[in-house]
């Protein structure tokens, strides 16, 4: 729920907006700058700042929120006659002002633009962050140099593969790789948004395009302008948009709803798609010119069958991650389990891996499809006829300590205390086993 703090010194105004509100968001409210700087703790999403406030100006406080919360938007509400100082405001970093008396309709208007900047920074946000991208494998591992060298024109990439194979991790490392990873990724779904809304979503909308339209609103490209934009799922795209993305990829030209003129944008394009995008142009479910447009820089993602060897780092990293993020004791993957994990089908790819590796960190143990419990914790001994008494403890030694090991990323004194040994008889025993 979006946060509001209402910072306002009439009680009776104060208490107004706190009911106005209150139905729609999570509101607390102060009657100075200074009893307010207590709320930044609770990082307000939207901050609804009185500009004459006795103590501190509602100015000050401006610059104490963009410091203490840069994420946060103010709108500061101004008297008659505050004008210049509200514009002061604005230039010092507030989304908006409002004037007094205040227009209850506007305010709601206002807010629900703040909350949108505030919405699509975090998805911007979001294409910055770091991310591992893991695979050793000869496949993999060509498939990432494409990208990075895709990633230095500017061209549009056309991403194929199977549901889960990292189609959308791929596109972010292009952008986190291009010239233009600076500015925003901006994602786009093609199949998420109502066909009769994508328009205005993606173009925006000039005021008064339809009922409802108070105003005018941006849309994704004007977003993701200088950066990237990513249309997702492009297969997905309905026939009678396709003319306007042909558009917009070849000239940078779109118009908004409702609005006149073309305008230009400046944007890097990625597409992807688990569609064979080439039989949907010979049926005529895809426009050939989008295709020919988008497809010339194709990276294709490979299954995870075609890429086993990659199994157990991956699954090892989700191990690490889930149960890091979870709060939770790592299991153990012992090398039987990652012999088992390399023979499925992986319908799922990459994704249903690392749900499979949640399931069991939630579960605390490791359980396969076949219902049978795998202990992750089991050292098996093979029996053979001319083993002695010293053959078979030697093996068990070996596979114990191995085990531990791994299990404490080879601290060496970590399994000595687990195992409650002498950390010097560890080592001597570790290098008889060459381990
Ligand atoms: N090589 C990889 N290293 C680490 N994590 C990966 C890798 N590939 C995929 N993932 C993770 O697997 C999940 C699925 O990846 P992603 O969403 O990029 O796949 P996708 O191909 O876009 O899937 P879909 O077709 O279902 O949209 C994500 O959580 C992603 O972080
Ligand atoms: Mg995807």
């Amino acid at each position: 729920m979006t946060r509001v703090l209402i910072v306002e010194d009439r009680q009776s105004l104060r208490e107004m907006l706190e009911e106005f509100l209150g139905g729609k968001y999570y509101v607390f409210s102060s009657e100075s700058a200074e009893d307010a700087e207590k709320h930044l703790v609770h990082y307000p999403d939207i901050v609804l700042c009185d500009l004459r406030l006795p103590g501190k100006s509602g100015i000050d406080f401006l610059s104490v929120v963009k410091e203490k919360c840069p994420e946060s938007e103010v709108i500061i509400m101004t008297a008659f006659g505050d004008i210049p100082t509200a514009v002061e405001a604005m230039k010092k970093g507030a989304f908006d002002f409002i004037p007094k008396p205040l227009d209850l309709n506007f305010l709601s208007v206002l807010i629900e633009k703040a909350e949108e900047t505030i919405s699509l920074k975090r998805k911007i946000e979001t294409g910055r962050q770091t991310f591992d991208f893991l695979g050793e494998s000869l496949v993999f591992k060509n498939t990432l140099s494409l990208g990075k060298k895709y990633a230095e024109s500017d061209m549009p990439v056309l991403i194929t593969g199977e549901s889960g194979t990292g189609k959308e991790l791929m596109a972010r490392f292009i952008h986190a790789n291009s010239p233009r990873k600076n500015q925003g990724f901006v994602a786009v779904n093609s199949s998420a948004i109502p066909e009769n809304l994508f328009e205005s979503e993606l173009f925006g909308y000039s005021k008064g395009a339809f009922t409802g339209a108070q105003n005018s609103k941006k849309g994704l490209v004007e977003l993701a302008e200088g950066g990237t934009l990513f249309f997702d799922e492009i297969g997905d795209l309905p026939l009678p948009l396709q003319p306007k993305i042909l558009r917009l990829v070849e000239s940078g030209e779109y118009q908004r709803v409702g609005g006149e003129d073309f305008l230009k944008s400046d944007v890097r394009f990625i597409f992807a798609t688990n569609r064979n995008l080439k039989a949907m142009v010979e049926k005529g479910l895809f426009r050939e010119d989008l295709y020919h447009r988008i497809a010339s820089f194709t990276v294709n993602m490979p299954s995870l069958r075609e890429r086993v060897e990659d199994i157990p780092v991956l699954a090892d990293y989700f191990m690490q991650k889930v149960s890091e993020e979870m709060n939770a004791e790592p299991l153990i993957l012992t090398d039987e389990i990652l012999e088992k994990l390399k023979k499925r089908e992986w319908k799922g790819n990459v994704r249903e891996l690392k749900n499979l590796v949640e399931k069991w960190v939630i579960l605390g143990k490791i359980v396969f499809d076949d219902g049978k419990e795998q202990y992750s914790d089991r050292i098996d001994i093979q029996i053979f006829p001319d083993k002695d008494f010293k053959d078979y403890s030697e093996e068990f030694e070996k596979k114990l300590l191995s085990f531990y090991l791994k299990k404490h990323k080879g601290n060496r004194l970590a399994v000595a205390k687990e195992l409650k040994m002498n950390y010097k008889t560890l080592l001597s025993k570790l290098s008889r086993y060459g381990l």
